[in-house]
């Protein structure tokens, strides 16, 4: 329909995706190529069928797989230069991408290998395709204590610390998972001038939400929908502007939500909230964020103007600085 060439041409930009989610089948399949022998088929129709999953932690169980793929420094250039690729192809124009240095490290890649591959990438997918990538180091939640320490470390030791790097995540399973644990690393991060985007509230409740608020710092919250069942903290949201980056078709995908029918967003952004509309780990949820734009139209009933406007909003939730933010609106 016209919405959907009107959201395929709109210039976008993206705050919650992750790095080794956003390898689409073609990039999937050169890297199971360069690889054999592992548990990802390197077929683009068999792929489909891998990813099929119960919930958020077998969904992390088979993204653990693909992160096996990314063995050298080049494969980690393949993969984020292609990605930018793929993002200039749906005309996102500008993106924090979450990127899971600790899975790379402790595989054997050097640490500064590693970091000169992403910014390599950056830059020439910059100057390539047009296409502006910051960075969100994260934690990967499920890994514990020691992942956050090396995370924390990988970011903020000169010398590492790539120039494209603005925030520092939390990610994981988050049943079993609480986030206060993580306060000391967040701190440090804060200190060192990176801006706070857990993800809390993704498949529990706004409890997990508000401890990313008080006890990470957060300054946006990954997913958030949790928060739906608390008026008293939809209100603080919305009166601070912490931004949720909501992922609707990940949240069926992972069975946070039953359906898209049921899913909150909605109500988030009746009561005031920031939302901005993201696509997660698109290609293993069979989605892309012009899809994700789509159904939100449809959740929200919106029409072109009301498209743009969620655009705009993940702008204005966006770590650009004010002229950054002029030159994508
Ligand atoms: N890592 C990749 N995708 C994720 C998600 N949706 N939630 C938590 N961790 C993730
Ligand atoms: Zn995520």
């Amino acid at each position: 329909t016209d919405l959907h060439a009107f959201i395929a041409g709109l210039p976008k930009a993206e705050l919650h995706v992750h790095h080794v989610g956003s390898a689409s089948p073609r990039i999937v399949s050169e890297l199971a190529a360069r690889h054999p022998g592992t548990k990802v088929p390197a077929d683009p129709e068999a792929l489909a069928g891998y990813f099929t999953f119960t919930d958020l932690a077998h969904f992390v169980e088979l993204y653990l797989g693909v992160v096996d793929l990314i063995r050298t420094p080049e494969d980690v250039h393949l993969l984020t230069y292609e990605i930018a690729r793929d993002m200039a192809r749906q005309n996102v124009r500008y993106a924090e991408l979450t990127v899971t240095p600790w899975s790379s490290t402790r595989r054997g890649i050097d640490e500064h290998a590693f970091m000169a591959a992403i910014e390599d990438a950056r830059t020439s997918a910059e100057a390539d395709f047009g296409t502006v990538l910051r960075w969100c180091f994260d934690i990967p939640g499920e890994a514990g204590l020691p992942a956050a320490e090396e995370t924390a470390r990988l970011a903020l030791t000169d010398g590492l610390r790539p120039e494209g790097l603005v925030s520092f995540g939390l990610a994981g399973p988050d049943v079993g998972v609480p986030r206060p644990p993580f306060k000391p690393y967040f701190d440090r991060a804060i200190a060192a001038g990176l801006h706070s985007v857990p993800h809390a509230g993704e498949t529990v409740g706004p409890e997990a939400v508000w401890d990313a608020l008080r006890e990470l710092g957060a300054e946006r919250i990954g997913h958030g929908i949790g928060a739906a069942q608390d008026p008293a903290l939809l209100a603080h949201l919305a009166e601070h502007r912490i931004a949720l980056e909501v992922c609707p078709t990940s949240n069926v995908a992972t069975r946070a939500v039953r359906t898209l029918e049921e899913h909150p967003l909605k109500k988030l952004v009746d009561a005031g909230v920031l939302v901005t509309i993201n696509s997660d780990d698109p290609p293993m949820f069979g989605t892309d964020l012009n899809n994700e734009y789509a159904v939100a139209a449809r959740l929200l009933g919106l029409d072109e103007q009301g498209v743009a406007g969620l655009a705009r909003n993940a702008v204005e939730a966006s770590f650009l600085d004010p002229a950054g933010k002029a030159a994508l609106v």
